[in-house]
């Protein structure tokens, strides 16, 4: 067989690669002991319509202010300057559906779309400023209200499709959004998800909302509220239309995404228009390295930060080709990534260790009967990734020939932290760790009283200075940002992550440090099962924790004290399941479910939550002098011998 292009291009990698750190050592001394002037410079990536006053302005720390009075729109960046220049035809995604449709939209295509969608928003009374939700799939209609909301200046909020009412209506009410933009439905795994409904069910507690934009995809039926619902294709034409980009100021924001934390409701990190931008851009390149020629698939979903960054923006303003695929990646069958991969040849690939891990467990045989040679690259983000299946990404799917790029960073940070520098030469990888931090991150790590701990201690990490990709605040709660980000370390970011820096310098990212759990990647509150459980008329208390899983990283468990009058209800187990997977999310949905006479409890009434987990996963609970009841302890030890007994038989 004649080999493609492509695939003619894939050297071994240390010819590929530029192996060796000396650029990058030179360019991360240079980001720290000159920030500014290598800031200015690195802000030139995008287009700006005006220059800013200063490059960081700290009078307001923690609310850093990056590139202020600059004037700049995402939208323009990722759209209008590569139709102006020499992209116009270029695809900017290549978009497969679980059914294997398949649409290539252009950068011309996208930018008539993104114009269009633009004039329908303002044309229903859409403004600067005002806060949109869209709750969509991954259709190209998601990065086309994102980039028609960036391009009028409006705040958009993506709440990922498989949040259920409850989750949806609190991020509705909390961004007091003026409009939704959702789809009738979707398919899933072959299953239908039903997204105009679960609106209509949030809606119900909601009074900001004054329009739904409703595209069709499922062709599910649907109700249509009459001076409220409106369909997409109705209010849409593909007329040449140009918008006018708004110019945003730096530090006006972008969007706002909703993420879990310790204590109460998801906290809405707020994303500015101009250093997020900067830094999405500069990541992707360092750590990428991605050629104008390349196909970029990021495998995740469009509704989290990584989708935000790394499907729509980073690539966008990098003028790259990404595949854009709306389905399950085990969906018709365990080998559906390896053959689209072959099918369109895609050059670097980024996806997490729960999907490694799951396609890892099919077994070789399934990429193997792929021709996988157009990769370069392989990376991973959103958890730890474990040695074994790291190696088993590396040889096996990367043939040994691509680097593995371990991106660690959040919500809150925009865009990678800690990630090998590719594009600035590759150090050689240890598998496990992200390596080194990209340029301008300043990372240490450090114990309880916030001093430095030994090379090769775990720790907690913290940055001791601000990056432009920072979030800027927390929607409706700045008071929220400074305490829980800024004040435990005195002032340095402090993200809740675990981690050591060994004796050659490379960060090992070992998992949250608080009681924030991170199923397949995604990081969900215990704070909000929780509150779900107790919330339902039957539970009187709930205490819920992550269990190892070699999987999925963690998966959830709950142990529940019913009400006396539901005791003897069998069918409670269920029902719960039922309500948090309609009222959060299938995500949420607990693994185990728990029902026990009593929690332990402190004597002011806390519950212990660390003990649960402690005594459930046969661990020492740690001090429990101060427990009111002990004979709690005990029942959770049989409820969860009984468990396993019964899961065993
Ligand atoms: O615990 C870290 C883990 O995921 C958390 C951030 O979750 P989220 O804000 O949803 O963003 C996920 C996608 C960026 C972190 O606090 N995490 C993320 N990437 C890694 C990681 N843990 C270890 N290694 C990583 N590469």
């Amino acid at each position: 067989m004649a080999k493609s292009k492509t695939q003619s291009n894939v050297l071994p990698m240390s010819e590929v690669f530029h192996p060796g750190i000396e650029t990058y050592k030179q360019v991360y001394n240079e980001s720290l002991e000159k920030p500014d002037a290598f800031w200015e410079k690195q802000a030139q990536v995008l287009d700006w319509f005006q220059k800013w006053d200063k490059v960081l302005d700290e009078s307001e720390a923690p609310f850093y202010k990056w590139f202020p009075n600059g004037k700049i729109n995402a939208s323009y960046n990722a759209l209008d300057r590569h139709v102006n220049r020499n992209r116009r035809n270029k695809a900017a995604f290549i978009w497969i559906s679980e059914n294997d449709e398949e649409k290539i939209v252009t950068y011309d295509g996208l930018y008539l779309r993104v114009n269009n969608f633009a004039k329908s928003l303002k044309d229903l009374g859409i403004k600067k400023g005002d806060r949109i939700i869209i709750y969509l799939p991954m259709i190209l209609e998601a990065p086309v209200a994102m980039l028609a909301a960036a391009r009028i200046g409006a705040v958009f909020s993506f709440v990922f499709a498989g949040f259920g009412a409850g989750a949806l209506a609190e991020r509705m009410n909390d961004s007091k959004a003026k409009l939704v933009i959702t789809a009738d439905g979707f398919q899933r795994g072959g299953k239908m998800v039903k997204l105009k409904d679960i609106v209509d069910e949030a809606l119900v507690q909601v009074s900001s909302v004054e329009s739904v934009v409703v595209v069709r995809r499922g062709r599910n039926d649907i109700q249509m509220q009459e001076g409220r619902d409106i369909w997409w294709h109705d209010i849409v034409s593909r007329k040449q239309i140009y918008v006018e980009p708004e110019w945003m100021d730096a530090n006006d924001p972008l969007y706002i995404l909703y993420t879990s934390g310790t204590t109460g409701k998801p906290k809405g990190a707020v994303h500015g228009n101009g250093g997020y931008s900067v830094w999405v851009a500069n990541t992707m390149k360092w750590a990428f390295n991605p050629q104008e020629d390349d196909r970029w698939w990021c495998a995740a979903d469009i509704g989290w930060v990584t989708g935000h960054s790394y499907i729509v923006f980073a690539p966008l303003f990098l003028g790259l080709t990404s595949i854009m695929y709306e389905g399950a990646i085990t969906y018709p069958g365990p080998d559906r990534m390896w053959e689209l991969i072959e099918r369109y040849r895609v050059n670097l690939l980024y996806t997490s260790p729960t999907a490694i891990r799951t396609l890892m467990r099919y077994g070789e045989k399934y990429p193997e009967m792929h021709d996988l040679s157009s990769l370069r690259v392989l990376g991973t983000v959103g958890e730890p990734i474990n040695p074994a299946a790291w190696k088993w990404y590396y040889d096996i799917i990367g043939k040994s020939n691509s680097p593995i790029i371990d991106t660690y960073w959040q919500t809150e940070t925009g865009g990678f932290m800690i990630a090998p520098p590719l594009g600035l030469g590759l150090p050689p990888l240890k598998p496990g760790s992200g390596t080194f931090p990209m340029p301008g991150v300043d990372p240490v790590i450090l114990d309880e009283n916030g001093i430095e701990v030994a090379p090769g201690e775990k720790g907690f990490i913290a940055y001791k200075r601000p990056w432009p990709g920072m979030f800027m605040t927390l929607n409706n709660d700045p008071e929220r940002f400074k305490r829980t980000y800024f004040e435990k370390f005195n002032g340095m970011y402090y993200c809740g992550d675990y981690a050591i820096k060994d004796n050659d310098g490379y960060f090992w990212l070992l998992g949250r440090a608080d009681e924030v759990l991170n199923i397949s990647g995604h990081r969900l509150g215990t704070i909000e099962i929780e509150d779900a459980l107790i919330a339902s008329h039957e539970v009187a208390e709930a205490a819920v924790f992550g269990r190892p899983d070699k999987v999925k990283g963690e998966v959830i468990v709950a142990f529940i004290v019913v009400k006396d009058q539901y005791e003897q209800d069998g069918e409670i187990v269920g029902k719960l399941r039922k309500k948090i997977r309609a009222d959060l999310g299938p995500i949420y949905v607990p693994e185990e479910i728990h029902v026990v006479k009593g929690l332990p409890k402190t004597r002011s009434g806390k519950i212990m939550r660390r003990v649960v987990k402690a005594v459930a996963l046969n661990e020492v609970p740690g001090d429990i002098s101060t427990l009111e009841n002990s004979a709690s302890v005990e029942e959770i030890k049989d409820a969860i011998e009984g468990f396993r007994r019964e899961a065993s038989n």
